[in-house]
């Protein structure tokens, strides 16, 4: 079940997190993958622990040349290009008011040109493939209100209605495209911003994150690749404009 055998997957993102474990998941089910990432280290790092059936590449998805070439070294190594999986992202905490013109324009860039440029310069590619498919990582903070994410709720709201518009433009041509909107997941990203933001105050914003799920907990990032995984595979043939949330709760309330 929700195999991946010789497929081709480029996942943005993946030298941390979420991006890292649907690299490992999917290379675990056989295919293929390009562990591309902005922080080339990083990315090796996770590339050499998977062992031969992934590659380490250095991309900034918001830089045009950066993704072309990115893709172009894909190619050159797998000869074909099966899923794309655009997981590279970047948080920013502040309402409106706190949110500079800078910052915005730093987010917009990274978390919603990054998905333009990388969707629009692999789809030649995915279109070739015959089945293929996009994986937009979004957020609930595109769905339903979150404090203070202002203008991070923005992008990722940008996320899904792109998922939804490529779905429909691509429905006949055997490219699915979804999303998967995950609540608090605790990766990096998190702690990143838990140092930044609460270094004094650690234990009670653990408790809060948690609490925000009605489960009581944050997710991992293995229970979002393996939502990854079935999206990618023959079994979800029949899904696409789908936006999954994996929430603990959070967007039943
Ligand atoms: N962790 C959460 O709670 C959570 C919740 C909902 C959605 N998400 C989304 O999931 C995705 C992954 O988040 P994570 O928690 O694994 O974060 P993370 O910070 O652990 O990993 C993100 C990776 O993206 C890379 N990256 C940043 N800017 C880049 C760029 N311009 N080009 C290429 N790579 C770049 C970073 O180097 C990092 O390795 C993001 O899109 C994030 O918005 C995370």
């Amino acid at each position: 079940m929700f195999r991946l055998d010789n497929k081709a997957a480029f996942i943005t993102g993946a030298g941390s997190g979420i991006g890292e474990e649907i690299a490992r998941s999917f290379a675990q089910q056989g295919a293929n993958v390009a562990v591309a990432d902005i922080n080339f280290e990083a990315a090796s790092r996770v590339a050499e622990s998977i062992g031969d059936n992934a590659f380490p590449i250095q991309i900034d998805v918001s830089e045009e040349v950066s993704v072309k070439n990115a893709i172009a070294d894909v190619i050159a190594k797998f000869g074909k290009l099966d899923h794309l999986v655009n997981n590279a992202g970047i948080g920013l905490v502040g309402n409106v008011e706190e949110t500079s013109l800078e910052d915005w324009n730093r987010l917009l860039k990274v978390n919603m040109t990054g998905v333009f440029l990388c969707t629009k310069l692999a789809i030649p590619h995915l279109l070739s493939s015959g089945k293929s498919s996009i994986i937009n990582i979004a957020s609930v903070a595109g769905l339903v209100g979150i404090e203070r994410r202002f203008a991070y709720s923005a992008t990722k709201g940008a996320v899904v209605a792109i998922t939804r518009e490529l779905a429909i433009d691509y429905v006949t041509t055997g490219l699915r495209v979804n999303a998967i909107c995950p609540g608090t997941v605790y990766s990096p990203f998190v702690e990143g911003y838990l140092r930044k933001n609460h270094a004094h105050e650690l234990e009670e914003t653990i408790a809060k994150l948690n609490a925000r799920q009605p489960v009581g907990r944050m997710g991992r990032p293995d229970e979002i690749a393996k939502m990854a995984v079935y999206l990618a595979s023959e079994e979800a043939e029949f899904v696409t404009g789908s936006i999954m949330t994996i929430d603990g709760g959070l967007t039943a309330r």
